[in-house]
């Protein structure tokens, strides 16, 4: 009995495994404007320009929501795969190539037998210049009612909530009944997009009836066509406020946090491939995909005659011109010739990495090409009083081999500052409130007026963020060694137009924080950024005296700030780091 048991139990097996052994992804017209794609696992129905009934384990994972589609200057422009039928190109081993083609460029998706998702990636063919251009998934709310991010695992917001708000103060930004305000911005992060970090963010939930759970992620292996530099934030993920679709965005080149970033594309530049990825909404094992996929780039499957596969190393050493070894700088490849900061740099492919303590840095999988090293402070580098960036060309190329700069020199200012208050490490870190995670309004919590004395203060008694009609100032006493003409450098993490300040020594104006002097603000302080936002750098000439110095920044009361007060403390300056050295 036992032994006929048993090969019924085993007949049984073979029979399921037999059933289960997987089909090739498969490719369908079922009309001239609808195409199905998809293996055993899943499916989706491509109609015009948006992937419609995502169906999985028998459930529509799209349902009544937008579902797939490919956009540029928000919604504003949607592209449509009318210019050429879609098609497979390629079929390499068990991946399957889909391309659908819009008079913009074109979407792939690549399929295995057994991928739950899909690996993606778009080729530009005539894109405009553009400041935001992404793909998304917009998903039944019904299944997805949570978001992951790296800095939150919440429900998302419903559209009740929305709609019965007492007051929209702002972009994308309420007030309910409680007097609390809240906004999608909370779901931004840092991207991350640092050579070898996991990246990854999605939305989850549990699946109608089964109650089986369900995850949506997006997963880059790759960060160097995504735009900007060690410190680019995003929003990731959010509730859509007109229709109530759990969204899950893919910002392939974002401004959400850029004063201004617009770039032109070449014909060919290439975003992806990224892996969209489906599981039974786990973060870990997401997060532990991400990790296998960031292993395994640049993938050998991907065949391109764009450049992709022609890649070298870089290895260099860094040191400052005092002796120091540049430790922990921020490295970043960046545009030749750019104009623009390395934050809102997006037209080609970006590498950052941090150098280590010694100084000693090494980038793999570098695409052939010219760039520009640009190197800063990193946060906690313990060169933070550094002022100058360093930059240099360097030539990679395509034979695999490693290409060294030795002992590069970083040549910084020879006198140390009187006083420094903040690192120069393009972030608010270390100051009252500052970082952890995005919040709505954090600066709320920082004083209107303020004095802090050198010596005396820690640099946490300077808070984060400064918009309020009021006086900050900074008094420290100088010995008759110490006096005469100085630069007074003011660094910010970020600026939010809306206010202005005198900037005074000793009562004498010497400068000026505001549109005349920082130019278009950005968006960070407004949209819950606590870190930094786009940087900016001024130096003005000032004079110490013996004895009693101030250092003030005065913002004066101004109708447009009390007019907006509910905003008071979403407009002005973030700060970096201020100090004084003399000439
Ligand atoms: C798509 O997936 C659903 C179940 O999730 C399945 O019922 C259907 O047969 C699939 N379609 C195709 C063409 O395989
Ligand atoms: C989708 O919309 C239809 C018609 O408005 C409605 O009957 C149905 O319940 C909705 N489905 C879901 C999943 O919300
Ligand atoms: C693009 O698609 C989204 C989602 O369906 C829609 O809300 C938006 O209005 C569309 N934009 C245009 C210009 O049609
Ligand atoms: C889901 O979307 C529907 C509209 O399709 C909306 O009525 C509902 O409030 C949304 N649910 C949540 C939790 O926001
Ligand atoms: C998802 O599956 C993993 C095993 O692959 C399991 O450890 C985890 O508990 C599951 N999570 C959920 C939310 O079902
Ligand atoms: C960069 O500028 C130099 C000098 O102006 C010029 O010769 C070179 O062609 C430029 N390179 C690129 C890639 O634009
Ligand atoms: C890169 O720079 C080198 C010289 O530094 C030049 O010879 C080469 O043409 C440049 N390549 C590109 C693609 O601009
Ligand atoms: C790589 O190319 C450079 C110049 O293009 C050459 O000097 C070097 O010998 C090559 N290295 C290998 C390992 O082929
Ligand atoms: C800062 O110091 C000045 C001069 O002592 C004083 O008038 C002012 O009230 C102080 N401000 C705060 C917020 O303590």
């Amino acid at each position: 009995m036992a032994v006929l048991r048993f090969w019924l139990w085993a007949l049984v097996l073979a029979a399921a495994s037999a059933l289960a052994k997987p089909g090739d992804p498969f490719f369908k017209k079922l009309n001239e404007k609808t195409y199905q794609l998809g293996n055993d696992f899943w499916n989706v129905t491509v109609i015009g320009g948006f992937g419609k009934r995502l169906m999985y384990n028998g459930v529509d994972l799209v349902g009544n929501a937008s579902g797939h589609y490919v956009s540029y200057n928000g919604a504003a422009n949607n592209l449509s795969w009318n210019l050429s039928p879609p098609r497979i190109v390629r079929k390499s081993g068990e991946y399957t190539d889909i391309m659908f083609s819009a008079a913009e460029g074109d979407m792939h998706w690549v399929l295995t037998p057994t991928l739950l998702g899909a690996y993606q990636y778009f080729v530009n063919r005539a894109l405009p210049r553009l400041g935001e251009f992404r793909t998304l998934w917009r998903l039944s709310n019904d299944t997805f009612t949570h978001g992951w991010t790296t800095e939150r695992d919440a429900p998302l917001a419903r559209l009740a909530e929305m709609q019965e708000a007492t007051q929209k103060t702002g972009d994308e930004t309420w007030v309910n009944a409680q007097g609390v305000s809240f906004t999608k911005y909370d779901l931004s992060t840092f991207l991350p997009n640092i050579e070898g970090e996991p990246t990854v963010w999605g939305i989850y939930g549990k699946m109608p009836k089964s109650g089986e759970g369900i995850g949506s992620w997006y997963i880059h292996g790759g960060k160097d066509y995504l735009n900007g530099d060690h410190l680019k934030q995003e929003l990731m993920i959010h509730r859509e406020s007109i229709t109530g679709d759990a969204v899950q965005l893919n910002m392939i080149h974002g401004t959400h946090y850029q004063a201004r970033s617009n770039d032109a594309f070449a014909p060919g530049k290439t975003w992806g491939p990224w892996l969209w990825y489906l599981n039974n909404g786990s973060a870990a094992d997401a997060l532990a995909r991400a990790r296998t996929e960031t292993a395994a780039w640049p993938y050998p499957w991907h065949a391109d005659e764009r450049g992709y596969a022609s890649r070298g190393a870089l290895s260099g050493s860094l040191r400052l011109s005092d002796g120091r070894p540049a430790s922990r700088a921020a490295i970043f490849l960046g545009d030749t010739n750019a104009t623009a900061p390395t934050l809102d740099q997006g037209e080609g492919y970006y590498y950052r990495t941090y150098a280590g303590a010694d100084g000693s840095f090494h980038i793999a999988h570098v695409r052939a090409g010219n760039y520009t090293l640009h190197a800063w402070p990193g946060v906690g580098s313990g060169i933070g009083d550094v002022s100058t960036v360093f930059r240099a060309p360097v030539t990679i190329r395509s034979n695999g081999s490693a290409t060294a700069l030795d002992a590069l020199s970083w040549v910084v200012p020879k006198h140390k500052p009187l006083f420094q208050i903040g690192a120069l490490d393009r972030t608010a870190t270390g100051f009252g409130l500052a970082g952890g995670r995005h919040e709505h309004a954090r600066a709320r919590g920082c004083p209107a007026a303020l004095n802090f004395t050198v010596g005396v203060d820690g640099m946490e008694k300077w808070c984060f963020a400064q918009g309020q009609p009021g006086t900050w100032a900074v008094r420290f006493k100088a010995g008759p060694g110490d006096v005469g003409p100085a630069t007074l450098t003011v660094s910010l993490a970020a600026y939010s137009a809306g206010a202005s300040a005198g900037v005074y020594v000793n009562d004498e104006r010497v400068g000026e924080l505001g549109p005349r002097t920082l130019g278009p603000g950005d968006p960070s302080l407004y949209r819950s950024g606590t870190l930094a936002g786009e940087w900016r750098f001024l130096e003005w000439p000032a004079k110490v005296r013996e004895g009693e110095n101030v250092v003030e920044f005065r913002i004066a009361p101004n109708s447009r700030d009390k007019a907006n007060a509910a905003n008071i403390a979403m407009r002005g300056f973030m700060w970096d780091s201020v100090l004084l050295r003399l000439n």
